[in-house]
């Protein structure tokens, strides 16, 4: 065995979302989030897209978030699991609506207190850091049906003070933090990322960058509340990473590519820069945007992060004549199929290499440690005779990707961390489905929400275990 060049306080742990695990959709006092509006089957991506309005549930159909993996009544039993295989990072987030649970109160909900402060101590009982990401996809309903989520500036207070009242609740528990999960997704999926729905007249780009606006003025004002709160604090901003290629040298290609990739990064710039990039001038002009800003807003995004989160799944492509034919949303944002890498069932390419040119890229552009917060392959899983699930194409994705991120390491990056994404399994964010699994720990439970929730440790979790035993220098 090598010797390991990762960091010896290096983050080693799984990552999972309160609206993709905790099911118990309305015990504790929570209220109705956007996930929770959303289906499981035909309809879900009209829905996940604003394009469909589903302001209230329906009896003939199956929401899979309403009951989940259960974690909010087995998460004692879980994060056991994640300390055997010797976690030192845990992620979740917070589900809004257990704390404010229609998001505009000004006390909190305390039986949504009183759970995450049972998360975290059950974490810290073991030594594992909580990652906690205050707003992963879901935000309370009755801020869509009354403000219309974040196109209105409102929601800058009412995040912020969803904020501070974790910042405070929790200090002395949590101190690594991410504002919004995927925070460049509001652009792809705005109901699902941002609760934006839309009206037949809407000028969506406007909208959205609208909405993006505000949520880069709350996401800067809560590092701001964080730092105060206890100076110990550190905030991420998080992305839904992962480089476009060119589909070839041609000159347009490689523009093309860059535009895309500004698309998603636009985002990042500004939390992690604290101003608006130059190239923001002109695509406004082209779109025709005019941002809406608050006196002041200028200096409250100086309020920069403390490090730059991001998930990473695979690579994407671009090209000049990319198009709705020629171009596939198998993952949410757009790529062109790049015929030199491998796919997952689920028809998302698997890129390692892609992974190290992305951290190079945005070490190279931020300059700020960077945390790896998602990565890990969707697949089906089987059962075999003897009980047991031999995944080991989920053990040759993820060694080749921590490899990959070892690389970037000896690249000269600062990386705090590692966090699988769907340690346990969990439901899909696109598909609602289960048999779209990512855990090291299988669940019994199937995508129509049969099954007993029963818990199994893969082959994957022993491998896992190995490579955290060793610093990763074990990958084998
Ligand atoms: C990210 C999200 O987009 O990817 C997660 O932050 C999501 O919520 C993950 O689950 C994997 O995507 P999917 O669609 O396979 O669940």
């Amino acid at each position: 065995m090598s010797e390991s060049i990762f960091p010896a306080d290096f983050l080693w742990g799984g990552a999972i979302a309160a609206n993709q695990a905790e099911g118990a959709y309305l015990e504790g006092g929570k209220g109705l989030t956007t996930v929770d509006m959303i289906p499981h089957g035909k309809d879900r991506l009209a829905v996940k897209l604003g394009q469909e309005k589903r302001f209230a549930l329906r009896d003939d159909e199956f929401y899979p978030s309403h009951q989940a993996i259960d974690f909010y009544h087995r998460y004692k039993d879980d994060i056991a699991l994640m300390a055997e295989m010797g976690f030192t990072v845990f992620r979740t987030s917070i589900a809004w609506s257990r704390i404010f649970p229609n998001g505009d109160e000004q006390q909190p909900n305390a039986q949504g207190i009183a759970f995450y402060r049972d998360v975290f101590n059950e974490c810290k009982k073991y030594g594992i850091e909580p990652l906690v990401t205050l707003c992963h996809f879901d935000v309370p309903m009755h801020l869509v049906r009354e403000y219309g989520s974040w196109r209105n500036r409102k929601m800058v207070e009412f995040f912020t003070h969803y904020a501070r009242t974790c910042f405070e609740a929790f200090d002395g528990l949590v101190k690594y933090w991410l504002t919004f999960n995927e925070i460049n997704i509001l652009l792809h999926s705005p109901f699902s990322g941002a609760g934006l729905v839309f009206e037949k007249d809407d000028d969506q780009e406007q909208v959205k960058y609208q909405a993006a606006h505000h949520e880069l003025v709350a996401s800067a004002l809560a590092t701001k509340i964080a730092h105060e709160v206890n100076p110990e604090n550190q905030v991420g901003c998080m992305l839904a990473g992962g480089n476009f290629y060119p589909w070839s040298c041609k000159p347009e290609d490689v523009w093309a590519a860059l535009e895309k990739d500004r698309e998603n990064l636009f985002f990042i710039d500004v939390q992690a820069r604290g101003a608006y990039p130059s190239y923001t001038k002109r695509l406004f002009k082209e779109k025709g945007i005019t941002v809406e800003m608050a006196p002041g807003d200028d200096d409250i995004l100086k309020n920069t992060v403390d490090f730059v989160s991001f998930s990473y799944y695979a690579s994407r492509c671009a090209s000049a004549d990319m198009n709705e034919q020629n171009s596939s949303a198998a993952n949410i944002v757009k790529s062109l199929k790049n015929p030199h890498i491998k796919a997952s069932e689920w028809g998302w390419g698997i890129d390692p290499l892609g992974l190290r040119i992305t951290m190079n890229m945005m070490y190279d552009r931020y300059q700020k440690p960077l945390f790896l917060v998602e990565n890990g392959l969707g697949a089906k899983d089987e059962i075999n005779e003897q009980g047991e699930i031999e995944d080991d194409y989920r053990i040759s994705y993820l060694r080749e990707h921590i490899a990959a991120m070892a690389e970037a390491i000896e690249d000269g990056i600062p990386v705090m961390g590692y966090t699988s994404w769907g340690c346990i399994d969990l439901v899909s964010a696109s598909t609602g489905e289960m048999s779209k699994r990512y855990g090291f720990v299988y669940v019994d439970r199937d995508d129509q929400g049969n099954g007993t929730q029963a818990r199994t440790r893969k082959k994957s979790f022993y491998w896992y275990k190995k490579v955290i035993a060793s610093n990763g220098a074990d990958l084998e």
